[in-house]
């Protein structure tokens, strides 16, 4: 995942239509609190085709400042001694009242689930028909050698009633978030994504075979999808994207970082009747194997803080995908996650920020022994040669910042991608309100920049009539 720079365009012009009708309406003075409020209740800022005509998306987050009693089934399940049983308590508990309302939370009956704030205001910001936001694409081959050209994954995420909790600490005020301090997920805290991928079923991903499958509004398709810049160009229309994988995250005091990751990869070949149901656990993890560095792995050191299912193993090889491993050197990693990567390492690194921070090691080098190793040892596996790569796989505990000095969002990166989001629309907007409050508090028509108002994509005559 690279660094990302936010897109302006599209947030502007619907913040300041708000801005124009609510002077034009004179109810009260529409000030940044109410933008701000206005933004955080927005679901999506795509608009739903005209040739769509089915459910459209809306975000939920009245986020509750407590959860009723603890509601976690998988606490009752050693996830070392039983890794399949946890998983498929875990797969029940993701689709209990969920999967009858094709995931339109509000519906379900059994449980509260709750979205993370503000992912629409970004490049890759949710779509309008199921909320979800473009992820990191599934480079080509990744999938199977039919796979040609690089696929689009889109995701949603959705947090259980004591996840939910943290989101009210900081969001509990959509028009003035707050957030001081480091935050820490409660035990029994959950949260689940969905990714889906836009796959041409049979012939490009045969393992995708009777996925089910979502509407969405995508991006146009290209070549490549490198230029975030691109992203917010999206289709008119909706297509038919494919599951491919879902993650989760646990908050667990028996975990030594206080977080259980695990996924779940459909695989086309089970003959579940029900689609859902034809999810194969890939594994879960615990912690990042700290002192499993590259000279160790060479060794034939092997993870103990991951446990890959046989099955993913088998799975990897039946696809003859171009990835020569799921996570870094045997750590857990779904189908679409960048190899050199982990779960748990790449959430590590969440933290209250204003742009995203690096999220993986650099890059890895192809050996001519045909092996990966982090550039650093490019020359030669020598003893601390992957030392930057491994700042990436410490165990952070739960709540601890990654870095000194920084503020924890433990773990979560929507928490931190929300923050940041509001953060760039804060910026985005904050010359254009300064310049309009000046007028309504003075209450004399005064010249407005009219070039800063058009960079909010208001009409300046309107405004200023
Ligand atoms: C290289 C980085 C990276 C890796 C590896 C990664 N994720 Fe994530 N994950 C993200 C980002 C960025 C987001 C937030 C963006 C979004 O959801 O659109 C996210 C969101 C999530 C969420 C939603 C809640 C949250 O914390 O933001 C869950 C759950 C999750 N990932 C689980 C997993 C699991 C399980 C794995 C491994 C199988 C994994 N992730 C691997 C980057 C990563």
């Amino acid at each position: 995942m690279r660094h990302w720079r936010l897109f302006h365009l599209v947030g502007r012009r619907s913040a300041a239509a708000v801005l124009v009708s609510g002077t034009a309406i004179g109810a009260h003075n529409y000030g940044p609190e109410d933008a701000a409020k206005t933004e955080f209740q927005t679901s999506s800022k795509f608009p739903i085709p005209q040739s769509y005509s089915g459910p459209v998306w809306k975000i939920r987050n009245d986020y509750p400042a407590t959860a009723g009693k603890t509601d976690a089934p998988w606490q009752a399940v050693d996830f070392k001694k039983h890794p399949e049983r946890f998983c498929e308590v875990i797969k029940r508990y993701c689709m209990e009242g969920n999967k009858e309302v094709d995931f339109n939370v509000q519906h379900n009956r059994k449980r509260n689930w709750y979205h993370a704030a503000w992912l629409h205001y970004a490049e890759n910001g949710r779509e309008p028909i199921h909320g979800l936001t473009f992820e990191r694409p599934v480079s080509t081959g990744e999938l199977g050698a039919n796979q040609k050209r690089p696929l689009q994954a889109w995701t949603c995420g959705y947090y259980n009633e004591l996840g939910a909790t943290v989101f009210n600490q900081v969001w509990k005020d959509g028009s003035a978030p707050q957030w001081d301090t480091h935050v820490r997920f409660p035990n029994g805290a959950m949260v689940f994504k969905v990714l889906m991928v836009d796959a041409k079923d049979d012939e490009e991903a045969p393992i995708l075979k009777g996925a089910p499958s979502w509407d969405a509004v995508i991006v146009k398709e290209r070549e490549n999808y490198d230029d975030p810049q691109t992203w917010p160009d999206r289709n008119d229309y909706a297509s038919k994207i494919r599951l491919l994988q879902v993650d989760y995250a646990i908050a667990d005091d028996r975990a030594p970082i206080g977080w259980i990751w695990g996924s779940f990869m459909y695989d086309g070949r089970r003959k579940d009747k029900d689609p859902w149901e034809r999810l194969t656990p890939m594994g879960l993890q615990w912690g990042n194997d700290p002192q499993l560095d590259q000279q160790a792995y060479e060794a034939g050191e092997r993870v103990k803080e991951s446990w890959v299912n046989p099955a993913a193993n088998e799975l990897l090889g039946y696809l003859h995908s171009s990835r020569p491993m799921w996570g870094w050197n045997g750590r857990l990693n779904g189908p679409a996650d960048n190899f050199i990567s982990a779960c748990a390492s790449c959430h590590s690194t969440a933290a209250k920020a204003t742009d995203l921070p690096l999220l993986t090691q650099d890059s890895v080098v192809h050996t001519n022994r045909g092996t990966y190793v982090p550039a650093g040892c490019k020359k030669g596996v020598t003893p601390g040669c992957d030392a930057a790569a491994m700042e990436f796989f410490r165990n952070i505990p739960a709540g601890k910042p990654y870095k000194e000095g920084q503020i924890s969002a433990d773990y979560s990166l929507q928490l931190m991608m929300g923050w940041i989001n509001y953060q760039h629309w804060l910026k985005d907007s904050n010359q254009g309100w300064m310049e309009y409050a000046i007028r309504t508090v003075t209450g004399r028509p005064r010249y407005i920049s009219t070039r800063r108002l058009a960079r909010m994509g208001a009409s300046p005559t309107h405004v200023d009539e």
